[in-house]
């Protein structure tokens, strides 16, 4: 288990400059699920939060300018480098009552009801024992308290993704994408993340889709990003010669097309959101 732990680490390791590279398309792409995460999980004004995989900050950043300065928010990742662009980010903003420490949720230690929200996007999907994440994560929440958690949809509804993906497949033996273990697709069908919301013993839980947008000025700009963000596909992208990796640009060109609006690019996505109430 220690060596999936560092495995997973080490993954977002490599990733990490380029999520500070991509910082503004990033945001511009997720947004909506920000917003939803804050309206669900009924943040507001005073509240303490924690985000589980907070990467360089979202939505930590987000919800700490939601519950303002008499509030408090903890943004926890396995990944140094991440963290300090969020702390970067933080002061640049002047978000005094935000603190990042570098934590797995496997063994996170915070005094139990601590909190009044829970926040995980898109980091229980790299959890080997979600179920045992979501019981750690019950108590640190307070009598009342609710927590938000996301994955994505199917990769047929992810084609910012599944495109590049695709064009991988072509040139290295990509295995298909398996909903059941962790990865990019855990917990993407329809229903999934709710399931274990209420296995934990969560109430009221409910679960949606949000829609999402992925802005691009070309083809290049979309690969760069993709290539530089996509932790389990980066090593992969990094490690393709010259004519692979012109074959899998042909491809992404071709696949992409019909996502051009005018002069740029719109891809489509779909996050899955569940939420519950302790
Ligand atoms: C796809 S990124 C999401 C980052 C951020 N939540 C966002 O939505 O922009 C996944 C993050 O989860 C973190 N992560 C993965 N497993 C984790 C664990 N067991 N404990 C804490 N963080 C973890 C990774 O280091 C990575 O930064």
């Amino acid at each position: 288990m220690v060596k999936e732990h560092d495995r997973i680490r080490d993954e977002w390791q490599a990733v990490a400059r380029g999520w500070r590279r991509w910082e503004p398309l990033f945001q511009s792409f997720t947004w909506p699920v920000a917003l939803r995460m804050a309206a669900v999980a009924q943040i507001g004004a005073g509240q303490r939060v924690l985000d589980v995989g907070c990467g360089i900050g979202d939505p930590t950043l987000q919800v700490a300018v939601l519950v303002g300065p008499h509030g408090r928010v903890l943004g926890i990742d396995l990944v140094e480098d991440m963290l300090a662009t969020a702390r970067e980010r933080a002061a640049a903003l002047g978000l005094g009552h935000v603190e990042f420490r570098a934590a797995d949720v496997a063994t996170l230690e915070v005094p139990p009801a601590s909190f009044d929200a829970v926040l995980a996007r898109w980091s229980l999907i790299y959890v080997d024992d979600v179920a045992g994440a979501l019981a750690r994560l019950r108590c640190t929440l307070q009598a009342g308290g609710r927590i938000a958690v996301t994955a994505w949809a199917p990769p047929e509804d992810n084609p910012w993704i599944a495109i590049p993906m695709e064009g991988l497949a072509r040139v290295l033996p990509l295995s298909p994408p398996d909903p059941a273990a962790p990865g990019l697709f855990y917990l993407s069908a329809d229903g999934a993340l709710a399931d274990a919301l209420r296995a934990a013993g969560f109430r009221n839980v409910g679960q949606q889709r949000v829609q999402l947008s992925q802005f691009a000025r070309d083809v290049t700009e979309f690969w760069a990003m993709l290539a530089d963000m996509a932790g389990p596909l980066a090593p992969l992208v990094a490690g393709l010669a010259g004519p692979e990796r012109q074959e899998v640009l042909r491809t992404v060109a071709d696949r992409i097309g019909r996502f051009r609006s005018g002069d740029v690019f719109r891809i489509p996505a779909q996050a899955q959101l569940a939420w519950a109430e302790l």
